[in-house]
């Protein structure tokens, strides 16, 4: 494993996708990377890698990487996973290869869309998306491109934006720090924008797609939903 960017053919460079949020994000890239180093954007990461704990020398892609906070929070807590983290935008990869840290050597940093995973069938143990599938336009499409990788029983865990009120002290409550103030209040809006989910509307799509033993929970303080699912044995 090398921590170079190996591009997915394919890519369009028009297209549906430069109508998607992919163009923002990539510019948005560096000023991204700094709100999301805060220590509550990582904790946050550290919750979603816990519940991979388990797994041995398990291959993981962590979908929507952006700048790497969530791979490298994987990376951190699983010492034997070997990583992929992927995403759409190149200059979020540029920045997490400038990130580069003690636990690089175990990330592949590739550039895909996620509906068209670069991954063979059945040959991952979990998929990670820290903040992203309320992003995708087509959830279902990429849901089952997961399916299609991870291996009978293999996992996804996800953290999405929560539907409920976010009030000012529920965000105080989380973190005082301004790099967490600014990610909420972009993270907020934009995801009212996009589709944020409930307990129920998160558990009942990732069901729709097929997976099994859905689980999800408030986190975050409560503005995210933590998720868990498997892929049918
Ligand atoms: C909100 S950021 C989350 C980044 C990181 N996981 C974190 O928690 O900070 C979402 C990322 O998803 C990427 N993305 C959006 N649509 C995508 C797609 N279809 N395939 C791959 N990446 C995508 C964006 O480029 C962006 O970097």
């Amino acid at each position: 494993m090398t921590a170079a960017i190996v591009p997915a053919p394919g890519i369009p460079r028009k297209g549906p996708l430069w109508g998607s949020t992919y163009w923002l994000f990539n510019l948005g890239a560096e000023v991204y990377a700094w709100f999301t180093s805060s220590a509550a954007w990582r904790a946050s990461c550290a919750r979603l890698a816990a519940r991979l704990a388990d797994l041995d020398s398990a291959w993981i892609a962590d979908l929507g990487c952006g700048p790497g906070v969530s791979t490298f929070q994987l990376a951190r807590q699983l010492p034997t996973a070997r990583l992929v983290g992927l995403d759409l935008a190149p200059r979020m990869l540029r920045e997490a290869r400038r990130a580069a840290s003690r636990e690089s050597a175990r990330i592949t940093w590739v550039q895909a869309d996620a509906a068209s995973l670069p991954f063979q069938k059945a040959s991952l143990d979990a998929c990670t998306g820290h903040s992203f599938l309320y992003l995708v336009a087509n959830r279902a499409g990429v849901l089952s491109e997961v399916r299609r990788v991870l291996r009978p029983g293999g996992r996804l865990v996800l953290m999405e934006p929560n539907d409920e009120p976010a009030t000012v002290a529920r965000t105080l409550r989380v973190s005082r720090d301004p790099r967490h103030l600014v990610s909420i209040s972009l993270w907020r809006p934009f995801s009212r924008l996009h589709g944020r989910f409930t307990i129920g509307t998160l558990s009942a799509t990732l069901a729709a797609s097929g997976f099994v033993k859905c689980r999800v929970e408030a986190t975050f303080g409560g503005l995210g939903l933590l998720a868990q699912a498997e892929a049918p044995a």
